[in-house]
Order: structure tokens, then sequence, then C-alpha cells
């Protein structure tokens, strides 16, 4: 697992909203390596001895006395699936009931549920801030259970940058939201890691640092979390899962982190019941056959998580998080921007040469779009000009088709008329005779004098 027994040297660099104790120089490298400062060699410089009481080996007190002054932050993000002990969990770290309600099954998908809290210890003052999955593993679809992690660490490294990138910042009043620590709860089924476990812990190791832990540890047997631990860290392994390893370059605490390193996935038990034991009141789950002490190592890890997390290395959790996840979060961010180091001949760029580049690139690209839309703007108004130039012709044509229709049509018509017109007249004619021969008295004439003659004879033959 990368980052496991390595030699390890913090990198540090000023950051808004949350204080540190003095640590090693190194800004930006995002990797933990060895620092000259920490070592006491000093670049080559002369070392000089001083002859007499200065007084700033009083500086790690003043910054101490500042830190507190500031006051402390951190950001959990407690992942696991619904009902699998989170609140519970974190209550039991901070000895506090954070009143966290319970979540449903039937959420249509992950949502990440945020609540910041101002803690006071002594008097140091630290700013709390919660956030856990509402809903997840309850979607069928695994992606729409970790994107929305994955989504909401993003955005809080994104909201930093913008301050940043801020002419007026407030970096130093800050409300650093930033995930510093990851715990990943995994389900003690004894078996292996759930698809979803190993999805979201790859799509997140490169973001946050996480610590994996095994909740709800009291129904899995002793020998069988033993196996049950190797087959998961077997598992990270053989998919590039980095988890956060506790760092060992510190030789005040690097004996105690190796060995812890040693223990992890912690199986933890959480618990907000008291029970009494003998004098003592301690935090225990009861049951039937006997009762599992939350604070008891030999019970479960959760003291060794408390230990690392709280008392032994927050301040490097808060430290990995700027120093390499925020980091490389930021180097992407600026590169997609436009923004490089050095040019492709390997020559520093300076800020103000890459703004240049990108406006210039920027402008060429505008100019590029615009000539693009300008032809297609032609290309269509030519296409229509075509569409409606034929449109036009299959109507002329048309029009003329019903010309000569109309001209056929009103050749014949003017044919009938003429020929009613002449039957008309004929008609008037007879019609004019028949009336004549109406009005007329009956006198007969030779001619039809003969006429009757005749129609009598013929009736008698
Ligand atoms: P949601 O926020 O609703 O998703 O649940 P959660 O993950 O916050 O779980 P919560 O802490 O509410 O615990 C759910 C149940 O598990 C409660 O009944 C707890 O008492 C129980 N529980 C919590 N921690 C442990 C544990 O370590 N062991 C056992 N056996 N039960 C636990
Ligand atoms: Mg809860």
């Amino acid at each position: 697992m990368a980052g496991a027994g390595q030699p390890v040297s913090l990198a540090a660099g000023s950051r808004g909203g949350c204080q540190r104790l003095p640590a090693a120089t190194g800004e930006g490298t995002g990797q933990r390596g060895a620092t000259a400062s920490r070592g006491g060699t000093n670049d080559g410089l002369r070392s000089l001895p001083l002859s007499g009481h200065v007084g700033f080996d009083t500086l790690p007190d003043q910054l101490v006395n500042k830190s507190i002054k500031q006051g402390f932050c951190f950001n959990i993000l407690c992942i696991g699936e619904t009902g699998s002990g989170k609140s519970t969990l974190i209550n039991s770290l901070f000895n506090i009931s954070f009143d966290d309600l319970v979540s449903t099954h039937f959420h249509p998908n992950v949502r990440l549920k945020a609540q910041s809290y101002e803690l006071h210890e002594s008097n140091v003052r630290l700013k709390l801030t919660v956030v856990s999955t509402v809903g997840f593993g309850d979607q069928i679809n695994k992606e729409d259970s970790y994107q929305p992690i994955v989504d909401y660490i993003d955005a809080q490294f994104e909201a930093y940058l913008q301050e940043e990138l801020k002419i007026k910042r407030s970096i130093f009043n800050y409300h650093d939201t930033r995930i510093h620590v990851c715990l990943y709860i995994i389900s003690p089924t004894g078996h292996s890691l759930k698809t979803l476990d190993l999805l979201t812990m790859k799509s997140l190791d490169r973001k946050v640092n996480i610590i994996p832990l095994i909740g709800k540890a009291d129904s899995i047997s002793k020998t069988e979390l033993q196996q049950f631990k190797r087959k998961l860290i077997a598992e990270l392994v053989s998919n590039g899962i980095q988890i956060y390893q506790f760092p060992t370059d510190d030789e005040a605490v690097s004996q105690i982190n190796t060995i812890m390193n040693g223990h992890l996935p912690f199986a933890v038990v959480g618990s907000t019941e008291v029970v009494k034991i003998g004098n003592k009141v301690v935090k225990a789950r009861q049951y039937p056959w006997g009762i599992v002490q939350v604070e008891n190592e030999n019970h479960c890890d959760f003291v060794k998580l408390r230990e690392m997390l709280i008392c032994t290395n927050m301040e490097d959790l808060v430290e990995q998080t700027h120093t390499r996840h925020y980091e490389l979060y930021r180097s992407c961010r600026l590169q997609e921007m436009g923004f490089r180091d050095t040019d492709p001949e390997n020559k520093p760029v300076s800020l103000q040469e890459a703004y240049e580049a990108k406006r210039r690139k920027f402008y060429l690209e505008l100019q590029r779009r615009e000539e693009e839309m300008r032809q297609k703007f032609v290309q269509r108004v030519k296409e229509k000009e075509a569409v409606l130039k034929e449109a036009e012709q299959r109507i002329q044509a048309k029009f003329e088709h019903l010309m000569l229709v109309h001209q056929e049509e009103k050749l014949k018509l003017e044919k009938k008329r003429k020929a009613l017109e002449e039957e008309i007249a004929l008609f008037n004619m007879k019609k004019a005779n028949a009336e004549l021969l109406q009005t007329q008295p009956m006198v007969s004439t030779p001619v039809s004098l003969k006429r009757d003659k005749d129609r009598k004879n013929s009736s008698f033959t």
C-alpha cells in the first residue's frame, strides 16, 4: 500500500481557519519527503552561536498562543451504510450526544448531512464539522451512491480555491470545510469488501485521508476479526486503494504510529450507554451474555482510533489534506484553466505569461467559433434560398398548368353558352309561333279542308 512504512516528513503551508503547530516547510510538494529544516541543516548557511539570549526561542510559544487564540478546525466525513453506527461512533469519539436523527432507507440518492459544532477542551476551541452520508448503499445503481460524496469533497476544495483566487482574500478567517478525514465504516460481514466499498474508496483515496473501520465489531468473533482484517487489507492492496498511513517520520510518534498502522482497519464498537463496572462508569453495550466495553482495548480498537485520530494525528490529517489532496485538486484545476508552470520547452512561465497565452488562445478560439458560426449561417441561408426557389418554381409550374386548364374550360363554356343561346332563340321562335297560332280564329283554308278530309278517309279504312 502506498505510504506504508515510507520515511515521512510533512510538507506544510499556511491555510485558512485551521491553525497548526510548527512543522517543516515545503508547500506544494504534496509528498511526504525529507525536508532540510527539520533535521537542523540550513541550506549552506553559516551557523552562528549567539553570545547571549535574544528571545526568538519563544517563537514556538508565540505560535502556540496564537493558535490557541484562533482556535482549530477539523472536518470529519463518516461514510457507512444506513444504520451502520456512524452517529453512535462520532458521539462516542467526542463524548457528547450530537442529536443526530435516524435516517430512512428510502432515499432516491445519497445525500450528505453536515453539522458544525464548537467544542471546548481546557482552553482549546475546536470547530468540528461532522459530515455523514444519508442513504449510502440503499441504491441499486452503485454510481448514485459514491458520486455525491466525490462531488461534495470537490465542492469544498473548489470553494477554498475560489477564496484563494480572489483579489481580496480572507483565508485567515475562512471557514475551511475541506474534509480532513474520512472514517469509512465497513460492515462486519467477516467476508470481504462489497463492490460499493471498493468503488467508493477507490474514487476517494486521492481526495481524502481514508481511515477504514470495521463497524459494530462486537458482532464478529476475535479469530474471525483477525482474518477479516487481513482479508480487507489484502483486498485494498490488490485494488490499489490508498488508505491513510499514520506518519512515522516524527520520532516522538513514529513507534506508536508504526504499530497502529499494523492494526488497520480498526474494529470499533460505539455506544452512548454507560454501565457501572466495579466503581467505574464506562461506555459499553450490554448483552444477555456479557458487556462489551467501548474503551477496553481487549474488546475493540475504539481507543486506538481515538488516540490516533484525535490525540496524535489530527494535525497531520489537516496538513495532509492541504498539502497533498488539496494541492492535487488545485494543480489539476489550474491546469484545466490553462495555467502552466513551464512551457513545452520546459522554461518557466510566469502567471502573467500564462494568462496572456490563455487569453490569446481564448481569443483565437472565439474568432474560430465566430467564423464557424458565420459560415454555418451563410450555408443555411443558401440552403433556405434553394428550397424557396424550388418551391417558387413548383408554384409557377402549377400556376401555368392551372391557367391552361382554365383557358380550356373557358373555351368549352363559351361553346356551350353559344349553343345554349341558339337553343333559346329557337325555342323563343317556336314559342312565338305557337302563341300566334293560339290567338288566330280557326279559318278553314283549302289546305286545312283537304287535311280534314284525308283524316276522315283514313278513319273509315
Ligand atoms: P443512520 O444515520 O440512520 O444511517 O444510522 P447510523 O449509521 O448513524 O447508525 P446509528 O449510530 O444511529 O446506529 C444504528 C443502530 O446501531 C443503533 O441501534 C445503535 O445502537 C446500533 N449500534 C451503533 N453502534 C453499534 C455497535 O458498535 N455495535 C452494535 N452491535 N450496535 C451498534
Ligand atoms: Mg446517523
